[in-house]
């Protein structure tokens, strides 16, 4: 697979350029993570970075790849020309932009570039990037269809089939609007390769007009809607971090939908969130005040919990309490996303065994 990356005016300014908003590390940094990632991902990666629209125009009518990043810059909100090439090739694009352009100036809220996009990432740093091209590689290694559960736009999942049983995905993110089911397709794709059906759910968070208890209602709506997917009964339910906190809440209340939980690395305790002031602390009271329960615990013994000793977003001790079956590593956050880290082959274990029982 070939993927171009496009950067636009004023990115090569990267490292100099308001790093309180965009970072320290420079243009040439980025490039050379993505091409050492696009090794491990087996992409052919081509990168260019200019500050003239035509040029940008021309380089995605002639790009020939199979696969598109692009970062406009501040072409993203004015450039039909941009989006108009966008559309005119069949080439899949993904907008990335390094700052969080919903939560800045009104005028940076809307890209007119994204409309033509497949997918917006957006306020995750450069990371988004590296989160681009591996959705890229997702969606040419599996087809998927999108199925509606509810009335909302965020109330959709992503299905991919495989041959039996239905595994729900649920993505974290802090109930931050910048975070997305993206976040759970490589684990989505794994499964999936591995046999199971595959429903990768997003649901209404802070600044969708959710939250609380939106973002509960959702996933509860979500885990309802699954059986009637048309792919047998929900075998098991991986939720990340929030997600993990919505999906040890929500199974509680749908024991007769769901065989297994399995959650990685999730929140488990608001009031604790809160007290420690770290990353997951504005939400959490956000949450609090909502009516939100502070505490959310293990359903049964068909719970499983996996955390990183290593993690800087939700503190270990979350779940040291839960009375759950429970693998300690030795990963962060958000390698726990990463089927290829030894964490995985345990969790697979435990959904497998769950299907067997059912
Ligand atoms: C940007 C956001 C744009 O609004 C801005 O004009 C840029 C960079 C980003 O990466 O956050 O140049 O695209």
């Amino acid at each position: 697979m070939r993927v171009l990356v496009i950067n636009g005016p004023n990115l090569d300014r990267l490292g100099m350029r308001q790093p309180e908003i965009y970072g320290t590390g420079t243009l040439d940094d980025l490039n050379t993570e993505l091409s050492q990632l696009a090794v491990g991902l087996g992409v052919e990666l081509d990168t260019i970075q200019t500050s003239d629209e035509s040029e940008i125009v021309v380089a995605i009518h002639e790009t020939g790849a199979d696969g598109l990043v692009i970062n406009p810059g501040a072409l993203s909100h004015t450039s039909r020309a941009i989006a108009d090439a966008l559309r005119s090739v069949d080439t899949p694009a993904v907008e990335v932009h390094i700052s969080n352009v919903k939560d800045r100036e009104p005028w940076r809220a809307h890209s007119v570039t994204g409309e033509a996009c497949v997918l917006t990432i957006y306020g995750r740093g450069r990371v988004g990037y590296a989160e681009a091209l591996r959705h890229l590689v997702n969606r040419s290694a599996m087809p998927f269809e999108t199925r509606r559960y509810g009335p909302h736009v965020c109330n959709v999942g992503d299905l991919r089939t495989g041959e039996e049983g239905l595994i729900v995905l649920i993505h974290g993110g802090v109930w931050r609007h910048q975070y997305g089911r993206d976040t759970m397709e490589t684990l989505a794709v794994d499964l999936t390769r591995r046999g199971y059906h595959t429903w990768n759910i997003t649901y209404r968070v802070f600044g969708t007009d959710g939250g609380w208890p939106g973002s509960g209602h959702d996933v509860l709506t979500a885990l309802e809607a699954a059986p009637h997917l048309g792919l047998g009964p929900v075998g098991g339910v991986v939720g990340h971090s929030a997600g993990g906190y919505l999906t040890l809440w929500a199974v509680g209340r749908t024991k007769d939908i769901v065989r297994s939980a399995v959650v990685l690395a999730p929140v488990v305790d608001l009031d604790d969130a809160v007290a420690e002031g770290g990353t997951l602390a504005p939400e959490a009271r956000l949450l609090l005040a909502a009516g939100a329960p502070p505490r959310v615990a293990a359903r049964d013994e068909r719970t499983f919990v996996v955390h990183g000793r290593a993690d800087q977003i939700v503190p270990v001790r979350h779940t040291q309490g839960l009375e759950a079956e429970r693998l300690e590593t030795d990963e962060g956050h958000f390698e726990l996303l990463d089927p290829s880290r030894p964490h995985w082959s345990w969790v697979v274990e435990r959904l497998a065994c769950s299907f067997e029982s059912t």
